[in-house]
């Protein structure tokens, strides 16, 4: 019997698909169908999916040329199916041609024409509705942004508004934007969604107009500086059924989402300890260390700090408290929030003016999490016990700067596949803005205390 191995996404099935089923069953007398699991193609740099890998193994079924399905999950996968099922064929589109001449050290190679003119890139640009997105502010996060953007499909950046119009031209010239303007309404009304970037002192507000003008918000952090305010806001989004989304990248980096599951999966017993820290120093010009009213260190890196203690540890802390370090202009250069839990205690680190390890430690009753730095841009971790025979290093693909999987979250779910409301939901988002207003108020306490 002759054997034949084939694999795909096969994402929103179309004849491409199926012809090359059709043609590859013909090759030999019996078929295996390997199908990517979410996983798998997010390694790969496959962000949009559409169809669950269920689906997608249901389709690869009706065609009924499939004698066998199987789940493709990791690199170097196709070596080990083609031994351990003695496949004789193995053989892909011809968009593949010679990316896989290294099997034939194992079996027979054929690349089989592909169909033109369908694709599931471009079915998946079909279903989704084009976002025109416009960028609010022009500083050096925007500019991250517009790079990382090039990276997802489904989206294009249009044009960018700053009040101070020389700065939003400026930015529109380097980054080859259709527009730029200082007209907030005429911003509006050329795009359908926004990313706000400017200072934080402006996040609420803009996100607020945006939202009243019917535009969906991508907005960095931290959304709002007062649990009031980001209540109204997701308030808002979900009267006027548009997306607000707060731009925490980490959130939806994929070796984060790892990083929660195996916690969560009790790998590490109960946790009793989370410490985070994110410290980066930086020149007295800036703006994180003028703005005496919204810079500083928490409020720059905190929303970083404190995710990984919320996601883990939850919202419901019985206590908080702010230690810190301010600079003479009363911002604070160094500071460390103290959580208590029934059940734990947590830290979070943040500095300007100080230098730290930034490294993230989960403990926990069986063994601890060690993330190393950058622990927000998670690519690794390991998983250690006191035997540390046990000792487990997990590592996972992370892609560019990392925006680009926030971003293809917050497109995916305009368009309503959204499957990311979990990583970082609006309860999460306003219990981070309630923890900026209890630290701002207790930075005016010692700021007052100081003066005296
Ligand atoms: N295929 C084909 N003709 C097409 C599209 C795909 O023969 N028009 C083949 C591919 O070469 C591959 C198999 O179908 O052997 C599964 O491809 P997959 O990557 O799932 O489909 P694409 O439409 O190419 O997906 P994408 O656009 O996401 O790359």
């Amino acid at each position: 019997m002759k054997k034949v191995i084939t694999y795909g996404s096969f994402d929103l099935f179309h004849k491409g698909h199926y012809r090359l089923l059709e043609r590859a069953k013909a090759l030999g007398d019996y078929l295996i169908v390997g199908v990517t699991t979410e996983h798998f193609d997010e390694q790969r740099g496959k962000l949009n999916l559409i169809d669950p890998i269920l689906k997608r193994i249901e389709n690869v079924k009706a065609t009924g040329f499939a004698d066998e399905i199987i789940v493709e999950d990791h690199v170097g996968q196709k070596v080990e199916d083609i031994q351990k099922y003695n496949v004789d064929v193995f053989t892909v589109g011809s968009d593949w041609t010679d990316k896989f001449d290294y099997l034939k050290e194992y079996c027979e190679v054929v690349y089989l024409p592909r169909t033109e003119g369908v694709s599931s890139t471009m079915l998946r640009a079909e279903t989704y509705e084009l976002v025109h997105m416009g960028i609010m502010g022009s500083g050096r996060i925007a500019g991250r942004f517009v790079g990382e953007s090039r990276f997802v499909s489904g989206l294009t950046i249009d044009g960018v508004f700053n009040p101070h119009v020389e700065s939003a031209q400026r930015f529109a010239e380097e980054y080859n934007l259709d527009f730029y303007t200082g007209d907030i309404e005429e911003f509006y009304s050329k795009i359908n969604a926004v990313n706000v970037a400017a200072p934080h002192a402006f996040h609420y507000t803009y996100a607020k107009s945006a939202l009243e003008h019917g535009l969906h918000v991508l907005c960095e952090k931290p959304l709002a500086l007062t649990k009031g305010q980001a209540e109204e806001l997701y308030a808002l989004a979900r009267e006027k059924k548009l997306v607000l989304m707060e731009a925490i990248k980490t959130a939806h980096v994929p070796g984060f989402l790892r990083l929660l599951s195996t916690v969560k999966s009790g790998t590490i017993g109960e946790v009793r300890d989370v410490e985070a820290c994110f410290t980066r120093l930086t020149r007295d010009e800036l703006r994180e260390l003028t703005d005496m009213e919204c810079g500083g260190s928490f409020t720059e890196f905190g929303s970083y700090a404190l995710l990984p203690i919320l996601k883990i540890l939850g919202l419901d802390y019985d206590s908080v408290e702010f230690k810190m370090f301010l600079a003479e202009n009363g911002v604070d250069v160094y500071t460390k929030a103290y959580f208590t839990y029934p059940k734990a205690i947590a830290t979070a680190k943040t500095g300007l003016k100080v230098k730290s390890e930034g490294q993230l430690l989960i403990s926990g009753t069986k063994g601890y999490i060690l993330v190393p730095s950058p622990w927000w841009l998670t690519h690794e971790f390991e998983v250690c016990y006191e035997n540390r025979e046990q000792n487990q290093k997990i590592s996972t693909r992370f892609l560019g700067g990392g925006l680009r999987y926030e971003l293809s979250d917050f497109i995916s779910t305009i368009n309503g596949y959204g499957k990311s409301e979990y990583k970082l939901t609006a309860a999460e988002s306003i219990a981070l803005a309630e923890l900026m207003e209890k630290f701002l108020a207790a930075r005016k306490k010692l700021q007052e205390a100081t003066k005296r």
